[in-house]
């Protein structure tokens, strides 16, 4: 007679979804999950990054009311900055940096501070203001980038007649998932100034450096300031050379030839009219400050219309293509300086334009 108990023969499907059940319980009661119960790795990125646009004139009258209500110099770690939150993302513009627009009134100041994010200033309209690196206070005229590299003592003076706004990256969301920020306030609120562009000094033409300057190889470039006006001499010879829709500058470390902040590329995209850009996309989210002219940019399919001023965001592997109506500048911020240091970068061209199958409009 057969045993009622006997349970060698192959389980009833019933019973095999209880003791899956089972296990799976068991396994999270200590903290465990089954690696079969994930989601698998897919064949491109999927960014959670979207692509997003923030108009200037949306922008600069909301940083001006902040100027009226929100007072920046109390705190070490106060900073007047609006930043652009992408609506795909929890914390950040893409999944590596925040970018923000930061407004200084006349005669104010930021009081100085510390961080292990490292941050860049591209500056968007004004003048009179200078932001002081390590001592060095570098001159902020429209278009300039200005550097402050991790752990870097930072302030800012306007001491000017008008405003200012300038554009900040920050690298903050990258250093927060590595669990990796630190921050300190200067203990005399304003570091004293050493001098005016001092780093400039150094690095005076093509191909020439100061001597004493060989001895500060370091992480980040020793040049902090990088002139508008050395930009534009560049990309306006290279493009009377060369021609074509495009042309591009990358802000280099000038002692290594790497990027002039580690965990950030910075560029300047010069746009003609004429023919649209070659498509193209690549690892890693990136964010366009329009900083002259206007024109369209096809992001994932979407038409995005933007002029001077106006932030736009392209995430990670999604194909874009830029179509201007007059010679454009776009300043372009993203991590590939970060991938290729990981061996993880990639990027590719299409073989011909998108097809537009929408017009971007904020929800
Ligand atoms: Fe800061």
């Amino acid at each position: 007679m057969e045993n009622a108990n006997d349970s060698s023969g192959p389980a009833r499907p019933d019973t095999m979804e209880i003791a899956y059940d089972e296990l799976c319980g068991a396994l999270a009661a200590q903290d465990l999950t089954g690696l079969w119960r994930r989601d698998g790795l897919g064949a491109q990125p999927t960014p959670r990054t979207r692509p997003h646009l923030w108009q200037w004139k949306t922008i600069a009258p909301l940083a001006k009311q902040a100027g009226t209500v929100v007072r920046v110099n109390e705190r070490g770690d106060a900073r007047r900055a609006l930043q652009f939150c992408n609506p795909g993302l929890q914390m950040g513009t893409t999944e590596s940096f925040f970018g923000a627009y930061q407004y200084l009134a006349p005669g104010e100041t930021a009081p100085a501070h510390r961080h292990s994010p490292a941050a860049i200033r591209f500056v968007v309209q004004g003048k009179n203001v200078f932001t002081t690196v390590n001592g060095d206070a570098c001159e902020m005229t429209p278009g300039d980038l200005i550097l402050t590299p991790n752990w870097a003592w930072h302030d800012h003076t306007n001491y000017g007649s008008d405003p200012i706004i300038w554009f900040d990256a920050i690298d903050h969301p990258l250093v927060a998932q590595l669990e990796s920020i630190f921050f300190q306030e200067h203990p005399d609120g304003m570091q004293e100034v050493i001098g005016h562009n001092v780093s400039e000094r150094g690095f005076g033409a093509v191909g020439l450096q100061e001597t004493s300057m060989s001895a500060s190889v370091s992480s980040h470039s020793p040049l902090l300031r990088y002139p508008y006006s050395e930009v534009d001499r560049t990309l306006e010879s290279l493009h009377a050379a060369a021609g074509g829709a495009s042309v591009t500058v990358e802000y280099k470390n000038p002692i290594t030839g790497g990027p002039a902040i580690a965990t950030m590329t910075c560029e300047m995209t010069r746009v003609y009219p004429g023919v649209p850009t070659t498509p193209q996309r690549q690892a890693g989210g990136r964010m366009y400050v329009v900083f002259r002219g206007s024109g369209t940019s096809v992001i994932g399919g979407t038409e995005f219309a933007w002029s001077a001023g106006d932030v736009f965001v392209v995430p990670s592997w999604v194909p874009v293509e830029h179509n201007v109506s007059e010679q454009s500048d776009l300043f372009v911020v993203g991590n590939r300086a970060v991938l290729e240091a990981l061996h993880l970068f990639r990027k590719a061209e299409l073989d011909e334009q998108q097809k537009v199958t929408g017009v971007f409009a904020k929800d």
